[in-house]
């Protein structure tokens, strides 16, 4: 079923556990994510960024394919189709036309009263279609933030600001958590992460999630976080399966022969990363 992440992530909230946002680059990752995660019975949130559905081909051909891999798949599971940092209010009303079921609008790198004002106005137009919003307060970086400090952490009155003039239904706080690769440890704040949690009445994301480690991914999801996005991780485990294949098959050139060299080197991780999650049905 193609739902919105409401019901999902309120039950995660109150299990304490996280649901796996993973993101799709293309026809087979969606594939072999939604047949893992049906196998093991869990919900799933796919994420989209921007770029992903351009290289996809947009946001009609994305959703297109994932009801027809549900359908002839038989997935059982609810799955989200969300949007990833929807960089502006144009893009995240595509989407939901298309028949995303949720988006993040990222207008973290405005001043939060603009901030307010672009994801105000997609929160209307999703909430009138039963659409989910999550939106990013602070500025969550790339890995290159993780040395030189340039992150703008979110705080607690922000939090509350962007939550009461916007009805969003989640929310991303940047704390310390970057994307791609950390260079060195990374150093999240769990402190303002508990405080956030435990002052606002929606469920916490956390972005950056490969690379944290075991026992901070377990941290964060104790401080509130209910959603973990993972990107770069299974990108990485994916390519490393499909390089030393084609290294032990150099005369191979069926494209579902190298494609598909990289299935179980994703499916492992998954499986994986949700035993880590804790994330139940
Ligand atoms: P990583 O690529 O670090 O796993 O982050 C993914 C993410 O946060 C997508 O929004």
């Amino acid at each position: 079923m193609l739902v919105n992440f409401i019901e999902m992530l309120q039950e995660a909230k109150q299990e304490k556990y996280a649901v796996p946002h993973l993101n799709i680059n293309d026809l087979e990752w969606t594939k072999y994510i939604l047949e893992k995660c049906n196998q093991l019975q869990i919900p799933v949130i796919l994420g989209v960024s921007e770029g992903a559905a351009k290289y996809m081909g947009g946001f009609h051909a994305i959703t297109g394919m994932v009801k027809g891999l549900m359908k002839d798949l038989n997935i059982t599971i609810p799955v989200c189709l969300h949007v990833d940092h929807g960089s502006c209010k144009e893009n995240c009303l595509k989407a939901i036309d298309a028949g995303f079921t949720s988006v993040m609008i990222d207008a973290s790198r405005y001043e939060l009263e603009e901030n307010i004002r672009i994801t105000k106005e997609v929160v209307e137009y999703a909430h009138e279609r039963g659409v989910s919003v999550e939106a990013e307060v602070g500025h969550i970086g790339g890995a290159e933030d993780n040395i030189v400090s340039t992150i703008s952490n979110a705080t607690l009155e922000d939090c509350l600001t962007l939550y009461n003039n916007t009805g969003i239904d989640s929310i991303a706080p940047a704390l310390g958590s970057v994307h791609g690769f950390y260079k060195g440890e990374p150093n999240l704040d769990f402190e303002t992460m508990k405080e956030i949690s435990d002052n606002l009445p929606i469920p916490l994301v956390l972005h950056g999630g490969t690379g944290i480690p075991d026992d901070k991914i377990k941290k964060a999801i104790s401080c509130g976080i209910c959603k973990i996005n993972i990107n770069t991780e299974l990108q990485s485990v994916w390519s490393k399966a499909v390089r030393e294949y084609l290294e032990e098959n150099k005369n191979v050139y069926d494209p579902r022969k190298i494609i598909g060299s990289g299935e179980q080197a994703i499916k492992t991780r998954i499986e994986e990363i949700v035993t880590l999650f804790g994330t139940k049905r």
